[in-house]
């Protein structure tokens, strides 16, 4: 009997330590970030289209990138991509759900290798 209660417990511990995993996902893999070429030119510079997707099992809120040496000919809604000095903020700060994508655009030559720099994790 006790046995089987030591098991129970083992399954359960071993489900929170998995899920605290899933949740406390690593920011190198937290976003997949991808970019292509629109037919769209903005000022003389191609525009490009950058897809943020959320990889994690939790809702990410205050998304970050580092926007250090970032610079646009095409000026973003910046309730979408608000650029601050060397930080991008997505979308206001307002969390992007599982699996969810935001997409913004921007115009310039070569294109900018964004990376997330932070985010809140909502597990709930
Ligand atoms: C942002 O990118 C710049 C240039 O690659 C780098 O020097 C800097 O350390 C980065 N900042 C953060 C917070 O990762
Ligand atoms: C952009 O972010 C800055 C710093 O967080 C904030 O003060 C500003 O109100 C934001 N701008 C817009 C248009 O949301």
């Amino acid at each position: 009997m006790a046995s089987i209660f030591k098991l129970l417990f083992l399954i359960l511990f071993l489900g929170l330590v998995f899920q605290g995993v899933a949740a406390n996902c690593p920011i190198e893999g937290r976003f997949s970030i991808s970019q292509s070429q629109t037919p769209d030119w903005a000022h003389g510079m191609p525009q490009w289209k950058v897809k943020v997707t959320n990889k994690c099992a939790c809702a990410q809120s205050q998304v970050k990138l580092n926007c250090s040496g970032f610079q646009t000919n095409f000026v973003e809604n910046p309730s979408i991509l608000n650029i601050s000095g060397n930080v991008c903020l997505l979308k206001n700060g307002l969390p992007i759900g599982i699996g969810e994508t935001v997409e913004f655009l921007y115009a310039w030559l070569p294109k900018f290798p964004f990376q997330p720099i932070s985010s809140i994790g909502d597990c709930n």
